[in-house]
């Protein structure tokens, strides 16, 4: 059994997932070490993870290209396992500047592991994304269906998956899991921490959202001739606390060297209108939309066999749509511009708890060190 006071790196923890990840983490039991360069998410995140969970974590403002600072990390925290979230995640983006996503997601990854392997530190959990299958030649999606990502994101992510292996057929010692997310949505059910992305979301959930709050006019549908019940694109919608305890579940069973590949979605399709009608039903607002023409790349649907992560990992998601959408609504009604204008945020303080379970390691990280942390980290950004 692993021992309770395990440190935990968690790269791009305090993005979405990974704020949503850190609870998870610190709610059993283990300690937390964050690594991000804040280039998309917010430092609040973290002091309401804390709040939340009432214990403390290390917040540590660094890059995953910078391969120096993330060994100094592994090193002085004594981190045992990595949970590697940071990196680019917009698909539209990468077509326009694909060599930004190489860099970030691929380099990123690469210093990351090289760094680690210095460090000695061998099991990691790598949050890839069903986007590697690219167009469905069958659904449901199971782990084996053939690879072909349609857009430079994929492409990143299965680059990763493949450096990753070729690193364990090397090395006995590694034990990693990809973890091929559906489309995680909603947010933690206290409503302090949830989707907060920066400008015109690019994800279905937050721009709903925005719609029903009114700070849009209406969402733009694109296409609803498909080959589906209402003619809309039909996803695998999967709660974000339940993805969160996925990575929970796949660091527990790393028991064996080597790679474990899973789907972490819930095997159910939703269609775009099924979403605007739970969520007008969850928030009590109205959605309005209009039809735009298909999207170039779009499939008609998607969704996970998920019957391999109860295989491997004993993990079932457990969230229904309604308990996204109404998770998703508390969290847009509690914070309608996000993270920003929040009481908290105005504290500065990231270090919100005694450090009830922290490491002395850890409590130095939090003054100075991470000072010096933050200037390496300016000087590599150029
Ligand atoms: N949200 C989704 O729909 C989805 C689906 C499949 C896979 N994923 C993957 O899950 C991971 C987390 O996604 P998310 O939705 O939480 O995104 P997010 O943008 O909210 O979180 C990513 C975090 O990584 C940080 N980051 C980016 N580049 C970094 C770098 N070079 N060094 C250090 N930190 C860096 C960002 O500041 C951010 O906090 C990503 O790898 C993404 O590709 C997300």
């Amino acid at each position: 059994m692993r021992k309770l006071s395990e440190m935990i790196l968690v790269t791009g923890g305090t993005g979405y997932i990974g704020s949503h990840v850190c609870i998870a983490l610190l709610d059993a039991g283990f300690d937390v070490v964050v690594l991000d360069n804040l280039s998309n998410s917010n430092q609040t995140s973290l002091e309401r993870v804390q709040s939340i969970c009432g214990r403390s974590l290390v917040f540590r403002h660094a890059d995953i290209r910078h391969e120096e600072a993330i060994h100094a990390i592994l090193r002085s925290c004594g981190v045992t396992a990595v949970i590697h979230l940071a990196g680019l995640k917009a698909v539209g983006d990468s077509n326009v500047r694909p060599l930004s996503y190489y860099e970030n997601n691929v380099l990123g990854t690469m210093r990351l592991v090289s760094a680690m392997k210095r460090a000695n530190v061998k099991t990691l959990v790598f949050s890839s994304s069903a986007t590697v299958y690219g167009i469905p030649k069958y659904l449901p999606l199971d782990e084996k269906h053939p690879l072909c990502p349609t857009n430079p994101y994929g492409r990143t992510k299965l680059v990763i998956e493949e450096m990753l292996k070729d690193l364990c057929r090397s090395d006995d010692d590694w034990r990693i899991a990809n973890l091929r997310y559906f489309n995680p949505v909603g947010a933690h059910e206290s409503g302090l921490v949830g989707e907060d992305p920066l400008g015109l979301p690019d994800n279905l959930l937050p721009f709903v959202a925005q719609v029903a709050i009114g700070r849009r006019e209406k969402l733009q549908i694109w296409g609803n001739d498909y080959d589906t019940p209402d003619g809309t694109g039909v996803r695998d919608f999967i709660h974000v606390v339940d993805l969160a305890s996925g990575h929970l579940s796949a660091l527990r069973n790393l028991r064996q060297p080597g790679v474990l590949t899973v789907n972490l979605g819930t095997g159910n399709g939703s269609s775009v209108l099924d979403i605007v009608r739970t969520f007008e039903a969850a928030s009590g607002r109205s959605v309005p939309y209009e039809i735009k023409e298909r999207r170039a790349g779009d499939v008609a649907a998607c969704y996970a066999d998920p019957t391999f992560a109860m295989e491997a990992l004993g993990w079932k998601s457990t969230r229904s749509l309604e308990q996204m959408c109404a998770d998703h609504w508390r969290w847009q009604l509690q914070n309608p511009d996000g993270y920003h204008g929040s009481a908290l945020s105005k504290t500065g303080a990231v270090q919100a708890f005694p450090p009830s379970r922290m490491s002395a390691c850890a409590s130095a990280i939090r003054t100075g060190d991470a000072e010096r942390i933050r200037g390496e980290h300016t000087a590599h950004q150029r």
